[in-house]
């Protein structure tokens, strides 16, 4: 499966959403969620995303994100058109400790 990572925390493009073939995208406030046993690892999405923020999960040092996409797709719905991303999120692009702060 592909994972969503810290770096997408604020700058939330949505690119990703517009080409996955599955829509196994989830959106929380200030990021998205890939759901991993929807993903059929195609990897389209990956250089689609501006912030770089997807990752296979054979990268090492990814196990707190997966888990992460793993709790969070089934809580959050499902998001399947990208919408506008949010004006300041070229600011949180390669922000250090997103996570602890805005998370949600
Ligand atoms: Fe969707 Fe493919 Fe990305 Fe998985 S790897 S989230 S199936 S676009
Ligand atoms: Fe996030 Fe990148 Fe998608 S910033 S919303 S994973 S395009």
């Amino acid at each position: 499966t592909y994972v969503v990572t810290e770096n997408c925390i604020k700058c939330k493009y949505m690119d990703c959403v517009e080409v996955c073939p599955v829509d196994c995208f989830y959106e929380g406030e200030n990021m998205l969620v890939i759901h991993p046993d929807e993903c059929i690892d195609c990897g389209v999405c990956e250089p689609e995303c501006p912030a770089d923020a997807i990752k296979p999960d054979t990268e090492p040092g990814l196990e707190q994100w997966l888990q992460l996409n793993d709790e969070y797709a089934s809580k959050w719905p499902n998001i399947t058109a990208k919408k506008d991303a949010p004006e300041d999120a070229k600011a949180f692009d390669g922000m250090e400790g997103k996570f602890e702060t805005y998370f949600s």
